[in-house]
C-alpha cells in the first residue's frame, strides 16, 4: 500500500513518467532525458512499467507472454496492479523519500489506455486498484509521445528484428490508433500534469522537446543546466 505522506514532504523528489504507443521512442528519450538530468548532477533512477522491481518484473514475464488473453481483462489488469503495487513500494517512494528524480517508462495512465479504454475494464475496477497501489502519488509530470501509428508500428518491428510481436505489439491497427486517441484524451484531460510531444521526428529533435517541458517546468532558467554530450 502506498503511503500518502511522502508526497509533498519537503526534499522530495521528482516524479516523471513516460507514456506512448508502440514505438513511440519512449525507452530512447527516457535515456537521454536521464543523461540531461545527471549532467545537472541529479540523483536520477530510472524505472518502467510492469516491472521495475524484483517481484514486479516476474509479473511482467507474465503478462507479456499474453497470459491475460487467457484470464479475462479484470484479472489482466490485478496483474499489472499487483506488478504496480510492488514496485511503488520498493524503489518508486523511497527513491522519491531520498529526493532522487524517478524517470518510469510507462505508469497507470497505460492501465488507463489498454485495459479500461480499450480493454474495457470498468473505470470503478482500477480506481479501486489505484486506492490500493498507488494511494495519492500521482506524477507531477507525463510526457505521453505522440505519433503516427503506422510510424510507431514500423519502428517497433525494426527493433524486435526476428522476435515474435508481444501480446500487445500483435493487436491489429484499429486497436493502435484507439490507443493513440487515448492517451490523447488523457493529455486534453489533465493539461496541468501531461505534455503531448510530437514524437514523428528525429531523436535528438524529440528529445529536445522532452527538455523544453521538463526544463521549463521544473527549472528557472533550463538553458544553464548542462545538455548531455
Ligand atoms: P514493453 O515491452 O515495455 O512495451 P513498450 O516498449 O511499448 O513500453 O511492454 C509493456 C506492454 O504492457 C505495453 O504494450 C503496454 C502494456 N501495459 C498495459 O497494458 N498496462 C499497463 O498498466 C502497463 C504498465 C503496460
Amino acid at each position: 500500500m502506498a503511503e500518502d505522506a511522502t508526497r509533498r514532504a519537503p526534499g522530495r523528489g521528482r516524479f516523471i513518467t513516460f507514456e506512448g504507443g508502440e514505438g513511440a521512442g519512449k525507452s530512447t528519450q527516457i535515456k537521454k532525458l536521464a543523461e540531461h538530468l545527471e549532467a545537472a548532477r541529479l540523483r536520477v533512477v530510472l524505472t518502467r512499467e510492469p516491472g521495475g522491481s524484483p517481484g514486479a518484473e516476474i509479473i511482467r514475464h507474465l503478462v507479456l507472454s499474453g497470459v491475460g488473453k487467457l484470464l479475462g481483462p479484470d484479472a489482466e489488469t490485478l496483474l499489472f496492479a499487483a506488478a504496480r503495487d510492488d514496485h511503488v513500494r520498493a524503489v518508486i517512494l523511497p527513491a522519491l523519500t531520498q529526493g532522487a528524480w524517478v524517470l518510469c517508462d510507462r505508469f497507470y495512465d497505460s492501465t488507463w489506455a489498454y485495459q479500461v479504454k480499450l480493454g474495457h475494464v470498468a473505470p470503478a475496477v482500477l480506481n479501486a486498484m489505484q486506492r490500493v497501489t498507488i494511494g495519492d502519488l500521482k506524477p507531477d509530470l507525463t510526457i505521453i509521445l505522440d505519433l503516427p501509428v503506422e510510424v510507431g508500428l514500423k519502428r517497433a518491428a525494426s527493433r524486435r528484428g526476428s522476435e515474435a510481436p508481444d501480446r500487445f505489439e500483435s493487436e491489429d491497427l484499429k486497436f493502435h490508433q484507439e490507443l493513440r486517441e487515448a492517451y490523447r484524451e488523457i493529455a486534453a484531460s489533465e493539461p496541468e500534469r501531461c505534455v503531448l510531444i510530437d514524437a514523428d521526428a528525429d531523436v535528438n529533435t524529440v528529445a529536445a522537446r522532452v527538455w523544453g517541458a521538463v526544463g521549463g517546468r521544473f527549472f528557472v532558467n533550463p538553458a544553464n543546466v548542462a545538455a548531455p554530450a
